[in-house]
């Protein structure tokens, strides 16, 4: 089983669309998958199909109150399994949030405990780099997907993270979301990312901006099932592709490391 945490610099990023879209995808690619909110706002829940907003999840086992996994753990339709964060006042996220400062290995030792094939794989949806949550899913991860538009100031704070993101991930991509490329201001706003993030940026990271993305949230399907033939829905596409050969190379490593060779990556 591998994890990949979705993380960002910047609020409003995609990294809970992204999340849900990439759980559905690779499901529908027979690859097991989980979707985890460490995120209050609890949105993950909503995105992959419940029409309320779980009272329970992981914010009470983050806070001590409740097993992980037992109980909390949802199966929408496409057959992704998902946990919600669960609703919470402030006093009770700054309560868990001191007990995670204090358990660094919490989400990792948690993770140990899931019952999964080798082949499946955990997506993570973090709150906004850096916080308590953002980075236990980093230390936790296999992959770290750093979500960000390509807004100038949005690429400015990543470009400045980027190193410490870097030294605390296992490995680190940057996935650009809300591309519009008939906007100069981004292009010029990629090109000061790129000379910070080299080749963590590759052309199969991108996602384009699509008006349909927030329409068929709000009609409860998917853009790629809607508007199948739309640019954002083959860069959708194209990312699960990428992200399941990632997931297939990463365990052939394993696997050739194990077995004492040479990695083939
Ligand atoms: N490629 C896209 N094109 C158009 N709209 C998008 C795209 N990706 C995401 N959105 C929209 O942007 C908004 C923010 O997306 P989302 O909630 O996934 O971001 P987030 O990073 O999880 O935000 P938050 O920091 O609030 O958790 C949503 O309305 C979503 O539908
Ligand atoms: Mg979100």
């Amino acid at each position: 089983m591998k994890t990949v945490a979705l993380v960002s610099t910047v609020g409003g990023a995609g990294r809970t669309t992204l999340t849900a879209a990439l759980a559905v995808l690779l499901a529908r690619r027979s690859r097991p998958v989980a979707a985890l909110d460490l995120d209050p706002q609890n949105m993950l829940g909503a995105h992959l199909g419940l029409d309320t907003f779980a009272a329970a999840g992981l914010a009470q086992a983050m806070a001590g109150q409740a097993p992980a996994w037992q109980g909390n753990t949802w199966r929408n339709a496409e057959g992704v399994l998902f946990v919600p964060h669960g609703e919470t006042t402030l006093a009770e996220r700054t309560a868990y949030e001191a007990r995670l400062a204090a358990h660094p290995r919490w989400l990792a030792d948690a993770l140990q405990q899931i019952d999964f094939p080798a082949h499946g794989v955990v997506l993570v949806d973090a709150p906004r780099f850096p916080s308590q949550q953002a980075e236990q899913a980093i230390r936790s991860a296999d992959l770290v997907l750093c979500v960000t538009p390509p807004e100038p100031a949005a690429c400015a704070t990543l470009a400045r993270c980027f190193p410490s993101l870097r030294a605390s991930a296992r490995t680190v991509k940057v996935v650009v979301n809300r591309l519009n490329p008939a906007r100069e201001m981004q292009r010029d706003a990629l090109a000061l990312l790129r000379a910070a993030v080299g080749d963590a940026l590759e052309l199969a990271h991108r996602v384009h901006f699509d008006a349909a993305m927030p329409d068929s949230l709000a009609r409860g399907g998917w853009i790629f099932d809607d508007v199948p033939y739309s640019q954002a829905s083959h860069d959708l596409h194209g990312l699960a592709n990428w992200l399941d050969v990632w997931l297939e190379n990463d365990a052939n490593a394993g696997a050739d490391a194990r077995a004492g060779s040479e990695p083939t990556r």
